[in-house]
């Protein structure tokens, strides 16, 4: 009577691992190391925001859109980017020839010159200190400065050359990564302004106290950060892999019980 109660017993138990332990067995199999969503691209950004064809191309044929991922995988400390991105129609209110006139090396900095060295979230878009830098480097007068006001209701940007507006609500905004619409192509004046005369030093000029710009140090394109990147993301999913070897041997042991229980039966 004892042993059949025991008996009885042992089969409930059995049977409650037979049935709850495929179902950890499978989330163990199903649930990988949480790895962070990686950040999105540029290009997946303006395929999904559609109407950016053109600059899409620019982006890709100058290598800019590799470049900037390259520049979002690097250490946080490089403070991220925002793209200011126009628009087909911005690029076919230009008169014909604007861009055709280019070298790929002048094409490269004209991309360039879209592309904020660092992220610029709408809140931020009223206290910017002009003229903001951007990747196609030298701020200087008669080369790439970027100016940026706004007030609340509207966002100006100009280049000296033209002038445009953003609009207000970014296309996307990551914690690195900002991309607004802009309603024409920033031509920068280093390459469609007139020639900026060499400056000849008059008494008003040089009782103005002229700022020494921290951008001269930096000119250098700051992009090359990938090999760092590649290790950091392998490390990631190194360690994520104990905790799925845990998880699948726990699974083996819980099977290995009941096995175990069957047997003693
Ligand atoms: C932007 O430009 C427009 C037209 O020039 C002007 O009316 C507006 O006040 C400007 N906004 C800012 C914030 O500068
Ligand atoms: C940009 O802003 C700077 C600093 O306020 C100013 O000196 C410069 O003339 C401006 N350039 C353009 C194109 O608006
Ligand atoms: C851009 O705006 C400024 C200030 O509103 C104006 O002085 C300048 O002529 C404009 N430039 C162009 C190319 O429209």
């Amino acid at each position: 009577m004892a042993s059949r109660l025991a008996a009885a017993l042992l089969l409930a138990v059995v049977a409650l691992l037979t049935s709850v332990a495929p179902l950890a067995c499978g989330q163990a199999a199903s649930a990988p190391s949480p790895a962070p969503a990686p950040p999105k691209t540029i290009t997946a950004i303006l395929s999904k925001a559609g109407q950016f064809t053109k600059f899409l191309q620019l982006l890709q044929s100058t290598r800019e859109a590799e470049q900037i991922t390259n520049q979002l995988k690097g250490k946080p400390s490089n403070g991220g980017l925002t793209v200011f991105a126009p628009p087909d129609s911005a690029f076919s209110a230009l008169p014909a020839g604007t861009l055709n006139s280019l070298s790929d090396q002048q094409k490269t900095s004209l991309v360039q010159f879209h592309v904020v060295s660092a992220a610029l979230p709408a809140a931020q878009l009223e206290t910017v200190s002009n003229p903001l830098r951007t990747q196609a480097g030298d701020t200087g007068r008669g080369k790439y400065p970027l100016n940026l006001t706004a007030d609340g209701s509207s966002v100006n940007v100009s280049t000296g050359v033209v002038n445009a507006t953003l609009d207000a609500t970014p296309l996307y905004a990551g914690d690195r990564l900002v991309v607004y619409q802009v309603s024409k192509v920033l031509l920068p004046w280093a390459l469609y302004g007139p020639p900026v005369p060499a400056p000849a030093p008059s008494p008003a000029e040089s009782k103005k106290k002229k700022k020494a710009t921290p951008d001269a140090v930096a000119d250098a394109p700051a992009a090359e950060t990938a090999a760092g990147t590649t290790t950091a993301s392998a490390a990631a999913r190194a360690g994520g892999t104990p905790a799925g070897v845990r998880a699948a041997s726990s699974c083996v042991v819980a099977l290995a019980a009941v096995a175990a229980l069957w047997w003693a039966i």
